[in-house]
């Protein structure tokens, strides 16, 4: 009988890549995904340290581990991702039940470790990191992800990415293309191109491609019928980006935006290197040129040093720009960065009211932002069925929203017309055409 594994994986969704390519090795090495409710033989922790709360989770389940490795002294256990990299031997010897700890850019040592010749854990700096020759085994049939670049070099005062992932590196682009190669003869429809700063995408690199030139190649030379990516952050986002984005009908009209704070005083103690009204202006370029183009961000409620004032200049964007959406965090302690030094630090209660009101006003314009689609045609794609219901099929626009119809599963797949016929709190009813 073949030996099973399973991933749980923390955080973002550079993780659930990271997962995918953790996953492909084992069963390159023979190895299947166990079922649930059955033992499996390894366990992989895929751990996340953007925030603390992700952090207390895995501790929390890695704490319950001991039991089972109790039960079951045959179980391995390996512990991956950015805890992994930080915490390193120190959660070896606290948990002396794990068996490997591997970082994000060391997953290509797991099959050593898998065939026994690996010491307990391989957690080095490895700048020329790419994951070109591994195996991979990727979640679904209709969409990919597809790395672009790893780490990230901006060094925002509160961001742990820096120090866990390390420093920013481009993957040449011939191998991006044949990856998206790879995926289209999979059956792939649409791909997510993954990096923590796309839009810097080529720093560094000798081609001369950059990533506006980059979505041309993947544009001009794969047959994928979607392309999305992200994130970006606003201050390399350049009209030439823009430019390509209108151009290019493979392109999707969405940018993942993180804004992160309203007030220009956060903004640099945060060492953004934009001001709001940069920002502004930016989006409102993007806008222009790019007519129905979603914009969604991040923002981060109670900043070191965030008074009421500089508070209220996030409620005034956020009422300004009006998102699609966005992602908001009660900024969170992380070892090691700049913003732990900072002066006033925000009580909990504070930072917990602030997002709050964040994300009640937030509700109120994406339930605004989707109304006005009411009646609209769109494209969606046919990813499968719908959670709640299975009657119904699911998809998304090329804006990234879900929209449910009624439908036959042969439509799973495919670019389809739908008519949006009513929206709810987070997705759309739609009738197909
Ligand atoms: N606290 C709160 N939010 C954070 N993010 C990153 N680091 C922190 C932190 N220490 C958020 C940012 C980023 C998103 C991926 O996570 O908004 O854009
Ligand atoms: Fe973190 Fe800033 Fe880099 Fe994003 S751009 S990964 S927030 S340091």
């Amino acid at each position: 009988m073949k030996k099973k594994f399973r991933i749980k994986t923390f955080g973002c969704q550079m993780n659930v890549h990271d997962s995918e390519k953790i996953a492909g090795i084992f069963a390159d090495s023979g190895y299947e995904e166990s079922e649930k409710g059955r033992r499996p033989d390894v366990i992989v922790l895929n751990t996340c340290s953007i925030r603390e709360k992700a952090e207390q989770k895995f501790y929390s389940d890695l704490g319950r581990l001991k039991s089972a490795k109790r039960d079951n002294p045959e179980l391995k256990i390996a512990v991956a991702g950015c805890i992994a990299q930080q915490a390193g031997e120190k959660i070896m010897k606290k948990f002396p039940h794990v068996d490997y700890i591997f970082g994000p850019n060391n997953i290509d040592k797991l099959q050593n470790w898998i065939d026994g010749n690996s010491s307990k854990s391989s957690i080095e700096d490895n700048p020329l990191y790419h994951t070109q020759d591994l195996p991979m085994k990727r979640e679904g049939g209709v969409k990919a992800w597809v790395s672009i670049m790893y780490g990230c070099d901006n060094f925002c005062a509160y961001c742990i990415v820096p120090y866990t992932r390390g420093r920013e590196r481009s993957r040449p682009h011939e191998q991006i293309i044949s990856e998206v190669n790879n995926v289209v003869e999979a059956g792939c429809k649409e791909i997510t191109l993954l990096g923590q700063n796309v839009n810097s995408y080529g720093k560094g690199m000798q081609d001369n491609v950059n990533f506006p030139a980059l979505l041309q190649r993947i544009h001009d030379s794969t047959s994928i019928e979607r392309i999305r990516f992200v994130t970006s952050h606003p201050k390399d986002l350049s009209d030439e980006l823009i430019e390509v984005m209108r151009a290019f009908p493979r392109v999707c009209e969405h940018m993942h935006l993180p804004l992160q704070a309203g007030s220009d005083k956060v903004l640099a103690l945060m060492n953004r290197a934009y001001t709001y009204q940069e920002y502004k202006d930016k989006v409102e370029k993007l806008r222009d040129a790019i007519p129905g183009v979603a914009v969604t961000s991040d923002i981060i409620a109670g900043f070191p040093g965030e008074t009421d004032d500089d508070f209220r200049f996030t409620m005034k964007a956020l009422e300004e720009i009006r998102f699609d959406g966005i992602f908001s965090f009660k900024y969170s302690k992380r070892p090691g960065t700049r913003a732990l030094d900072l002066p006033d630090h925000i009580d909990e209660e504070v930072k917990s009211e602030r997002l709050s009101e964040i994300l009640r006003l937030q509700e109120v314009v994406s339930a605004q932002k989707n109304k006005e689609i009411e009646g609209d045609i769109v494209e969606i794609l046919v990813e499968g069925c719908s959670g709640a219901d299975t009657e119904k099929l699911t998809g998304r626009t090329r804006t990234n929203k879900i929209v449910n119809y009624s439908g036959d599963k042969s439509d799973v797949g495919k670019l389809i017309k739908v008519r949006i016929l009513e929206s709810r709190q987070y997705s759309l009813n739609g009738e197909k055409l």
